[in-house]
């Protein structure tokens, strides 16, 4: 049976050649395939890696990114910078979207990870020139992978509860010290951690979570960004509908609006023929009188705080003022989202009920502490404290413009992301390519353990490795091969190391390059040394 079938079905695909893929299956396009293609899907994300290259690490440079209609940004960020570039190449776009997912999932590391698959890509195509399957490449650079998370949990990594305070401090300073905030990293470092800590839930499983959405980052220009602060409770950027409303209300309760507290009117296409004059007015007050049992309906409920997305007119402000209210219009969904969230409230759509009449359920309403006004800079804070739900925070940035504003809130997202996976993992791994070259001569050594098909691949990803750190000395205007090779040095000297706490010590080791203006970029080794949060995401994602 066998050698009937195979000589048929060399048979089609030697058709399928001749004639083009479209000839006799009546599929339309082109088919392309072998080396050639490869090369250039790796030729492409090489491309798209080395244009994001020179933005990694602590020296790494800024772009500036023009779009069409002429908004500028400046960044450092991978995501952003890979987001806003018009990538058409479908091996490009793959490359792209690894960007973005890790800044959904990790919130930090873009950069890191786009070199790193294209430096991996890179060395698969050059393997596959040299007639190794590419099945062999690919279960040879899965292996390696499950072996460096392996090898990661058991020996690089150290428990943060053990470390400390500072151990997050340093976690922090390092995702920030190749952005903006890098000069005053100190103050920015407490606050993402404080920030990050403020919001500590545990949920069913007894797991403690920090839901970073329940921190608010809020931005006014002016003033120097030393003059950032944090703020206890979920800030809005809103004001009171009306100066006449309390500018504070103790025990709040909150109801979430999603319609208009205007004057009703009929929905369009409705039409309502009065053939008689005198009941036109009837007709007017009966519409007034809608929207005056709906706001009685809600404060009856117990309502003191109304937040809508839409909008308030005078005379539903009025019955709000009359009932000592604070009223908020134009709150964005997202806003309302979170606020709902964090004070166990319920967004509300319509009060129309089972019965065919309107209710407001009191359940719907959210609660806390306290919801006061504040003045900060040009702009007036409505600032819920107390959350009854969940604790939520806020960030107030300050800074000379919108761009220094905005790269501001991404570089602090990326450092509150990296403390939260820090603190969930509860593991930290030391920076600089430390963990990078630690695994590197791990895998060289371990690729010759193997004596199956896999071993080049292997040695190729520990290869692939030693990007990061030369990469990092590269930006730093540093001799990148004497760099690499003395930290390599090091590490393997480390793993030479019989005794656990003097390996701990030694595989600490990786590039410092804070002081830029120092002639000799030193490889130091300062346990804890400031940790990646990209290779600590990638410890907790083995677990
Ligand atoms: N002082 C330092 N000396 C040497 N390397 C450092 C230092 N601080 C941070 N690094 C390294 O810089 C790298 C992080 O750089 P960067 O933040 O620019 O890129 P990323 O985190 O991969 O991407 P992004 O932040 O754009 O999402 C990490 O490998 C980190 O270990
Ligand atoms: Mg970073």
């Amino acid at each position: 049976m066998p050698c009937t079938r195979a000589p048929s079905l060399l048979q089609t695909r030697s058709t399928m050649e001749d004639f083009g893929s479209s000839g006799l299956t009546g599929l339309e396009g082109d088919r392309r395939s072998g080396q050639d293609v490869r090369t250039q899907n790796v030729m492409a994300c090489v491309a798209i890696a080395n244009i994001v290259k020179t933005s990694l690490g602590p020296v790494g440079l800024d772009k500036m990114l023009v779009d069409d209609i002429g908004d500028t940004t400046v960044t450092n960020d991978g995501a952003t910078i890979l987001n806003l570039l018009q990538v058409d190449h479908p091996a490009g776009q793959v490359l792209v979207e690894l960007a973005q997912l890790q800044d959904k999932e990790v919130g930090d590391g873009t950069t890191s990870v786009v070199i790193l698959a294209a430096e991996l890509l890179k060395r698969a195509n050059d393997l596959v020139g040299m007639k190794i399957h590419p099945t062999s490449i690919i279960s040879g650079y899965r292996l390696a992978m499950k072996e460096a998370i392996k090898y990661i949990n058991e020996r690089l990594s150290s428990k943060v509860d053990k470390l400390g305070r500072e151990a997050l401090i340093n976690a922090a300073k390092t995702s920030m010290s190749s952005k903006i905030l890098n000069v005053d990293s100190d103050f920015f470092a407490s606050m993402a951690v404080d920030s990050v800590l403020a919001v500590k839930s545990v949920n069913v499983l007894g797991q403690a979570k920090y839901p970073l959405k329940a921190i608010n980052i809020l931005k006014a220009h002016g003033k120097s960004s030393m003059e950032s602060r944090r703020i206890s409770g979920y800030a809005l950027n809103n004001q009171r509908a009306s100066q006449a409303m309390p500018t504070t209300v103790n025990k709040a309760k909150i109801a979430l609006l999603d319609y208009d507290l205007r004057k009703f009117k009929m929905s369009l296409g409705v039409q309502v023929i009065v053939t008689d004059p005198t009941k036109l007015q009837a007709i007017r007050d009966r519409e007034e009188d809608i929207m005056k049992e709906r706001i009685d309906m809600m404060i009856k409920a117990g309502a003191n705080v109304v937040l809508t997305t839409k909008g308030i007119d005078d005379m539903c402000m009025k019955y709000l003022v009359e009932a000592g209210c604070i009223g908020c219009r134009r709150v964005k969904k997202d806003d309302m989202k979170r606020i709902a969230k964090v004070t166990g409230g319920q967004i509300v759509v319509s009060l129309a009920n089972m019965e065919g009449d309107e209710s407001f359920d009191p359940s719907m309403l959210g609660s806390c502490d306290t919801v006061y006004e504040e003045r900060v800079g040009d702009n007036e804070l409505l600032i819920f404290d107390g959350c009854s739900s969940q604790r939520a925070g806020s960030i107030l940035l300050r800074g000379a413009n919108e761009y220094t504003l905005d790269e501001m809130e991404r570089a602090l997202h990326d450092s509150m992301c990296c403390v939260k996976r820090v603190l969930e993992s509860n593991d930290v791994v030391p920076g600089g390519g430390a963990v990078e070259a630690s695994l590197s001569i791990y895998l060289e050594n371990f690729a010759h353990t193997l004596g199956s098909r896999e071993q080049m691949a292997i040695a190729e990803f520990a290869q692939a490795l030693l990007v990061i750190p030369k990469t990092l000395a590269i930006n730093a205007a540093c001799d990148a091969t004497e760099l690499v090779a003395k930290l390599r040095a090091d590490h393997h000297h480390a793993q030479q190391e019989k005794d656990p706490a003097k390996f701990k010590e030694r595989s600490s080791s990786g590039l410092d390059l804070r002081c830029p203006r120092s002639p000799t970029p030193c490889v130091l080794c300062v346990p804890p040394f400031p940790c990646s949060a990209r290779v600590a995401t990638a410890a907790a994602a083995g677990r």
